[in-house]
């Protein structure tokens, strides 16, 4: 296994590039084989989660040709198998984005039943709500959730709860089926706008989406289309976390600063200065960090995916903040091993109350998930001395290259896969 080993205590200083959006590339690769035709998507973060994703398409029977790690060719007209396997659900959730896009070109549709993670239960009620509701029969047994129907029709989806993945899902289905659907309550995040984008330049007709009622009337088929993915918001503000932590200043290039506003006005509340320009946000600290509140709430609101990061900085902020997770039961597994950095942070029910300390000193640590991965990493960049990072496949999930965008800010940081080459990195930064 894999670790990142850093040495704390330097200011990241510089321009770092952002690279595609991991969560809406996932699902705008799954609805690119509703066409028979080529599809170039372009802008794809080279990251673990969009290459097993690409390999899923492979396995039902899509030609997928990587043209560079950022661009690939999709043709969906020899897809021959509608049930994906599980071991594609095992490794990333998204997988169950080909049931809407299977299921609204060939009416059926056959995928592994995605457990629960270590940040929560993560039901598909909902999406199976919407399938239901545009006439599908839905049948979960021996670990699979199966989907059919002679027809599908439109329908008035009210989603029970704000959800990405169902709005997406079922906006996929609706795509191609007979009439007009609505979703009601259907969540407003960037990617959620990036998709409906996608869908409509190959002639699918949705109207409101980024906003909570989305329309969509069915067409017959849908043709190629060139696209290119919007920039991760989340890896944008991950970097901006790490500025505060670690009071730098850092141009963050390629981002949309709207995606970021959330982010931005914790970061300008927390004691950071930010600059906007049109496709980049320049974030400077060179005061002292101070204490914030923070509720995660769907997007506008302030992101579920950004508060292991915003916490870890909190926990260096004078006075007491709190963060609130609104979104998941269980996204605070990571607090114990802040703690083990020095963090004085006590979690009761879904809120953490955090005690800012003066700094943190490095330790051994372990990656929880994606996101809590990131933000022991930015811990690891304040803190004093030398902090190892281990199971790092859950952050590369998410993030092309990470260590190496930290080392061109001027970071100490490594990846290693041995005891030997982290006493080689030790050698080398003592
Ligand atoms: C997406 O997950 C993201 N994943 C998550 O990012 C992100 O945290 C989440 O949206 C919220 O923004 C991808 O896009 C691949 P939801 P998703 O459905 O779609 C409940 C990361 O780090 N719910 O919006 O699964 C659910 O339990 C990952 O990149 C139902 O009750 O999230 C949760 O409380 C982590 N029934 C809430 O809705 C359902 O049928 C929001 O979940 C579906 C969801």
């Amino acid at each position: 296994m894999e670790q990142f080993v850093i040495k704390g205590g330097n200011a990241v200083c510089g321009e770092v590039e952002i690279s595609g959006a991991k969560n809406a590339a996932l699902a705008i690769l799954a609805a690119a084989i509703m066409t028979d035709e080529t599809v170039t998507v372009e802008n794809l973060p080279d990251v673990r989660d969009i290459n097993i994703m690409l390999d899923a398409l492979s396995d039902i029977g899509a030609v997928v040709e990587r043209v560079d790690r950022h661009t690939a060719h999709i043709n969906g007209s020899t897809i021959g198998q509608l049930s994906v396997d599980y071991e594609y659900i095992k490794k990333i959730r998204a997988s169950y984005y080909l049931l809407g896009a299977l299921l609204g070109k060939y009416r059926s549709a056959e995928v592994a039943l995605p457990g629960g993670c270590v940040i929560g239960s993560r039901p598909i009620d909902l999406h199976v709500k919407g399938f239901k509701a545009l006439g599908a029969d839905v049948d979960i047994s021996y670990g699979l959730i199966s989907v059919k129907a002679d027809r599908l029709t439109g329908s008035h989806i009210y989603m029970d709860k704000v959800s990405v993945g169902a709005t997406i899902n079922v906006m996929m289905a609706a795509a191609l089926a007979e009439g007009k659907t609505v979703i009601e309550n259907a969540a407003k995040e960037p990617h959620v706008v990036d998709v409906a984008n996608f869908l409509n330049s190959m002639g699918a007709n949705i109207r409101g989406a980024g906003t909570d009622v989305i329309r969509i009337v069915g067409v017959e088929k849908l043709h190629k289309t060139d696209y290119s993915v919007i920039p991760d918001q989340i890896e944008a503000g991950t970097f901006m976390c790490a500025v505060a932590a670690t009071r730098g200043d850092v141009l963050v290039k390629n981002v949309i600063p709207k995606h970021l506003e959330a982010t931005s006005a914790k970061l300008v509340e927390a004691g950071c200065r930010i600059q906007e320009f049109d496709d980049a946000v320049r974030v400077i600290c060179d005061g002292p960090l101070v204490h914030t509140q923070i509720t995660t709430l769907p997007y506008p609101g302030y992101p579920t995916d950004m508060q292991p990061q915003m916490t870890a900085v909190l926990g260096m902020a004078e006075g007491t903040s709190t963060v609130t997770e609104s979104i998941f039961e269980n996204r605070f597994k990571y607090v114990d091993e802040l703690a083990r950095m020095g963090a004085d942070i006590q979690v009761e029910s879904n809120i953490a109350i955090i005690r800012g300390v003066r700094g943190y000193t490095g330790a051994r640590v372990c990656a929880p998930d994606l996101r809590a991965g990131a933000a022991l990493v930015i811990a690891g960049l304040a803190a004093d001395g030398i902090t190892i990072v281990d199971d790092i496949h859950y952050i590369q999930r998410g993030y092309e290259n990470f260590e190496g965008k930290l080392r061109q800010l001027g970071a100490q940081i490594e990846r290693t896969c041995c005891e030997k080459e982290i006493q080689k990195f030790m050698l080398q930064v003592s």
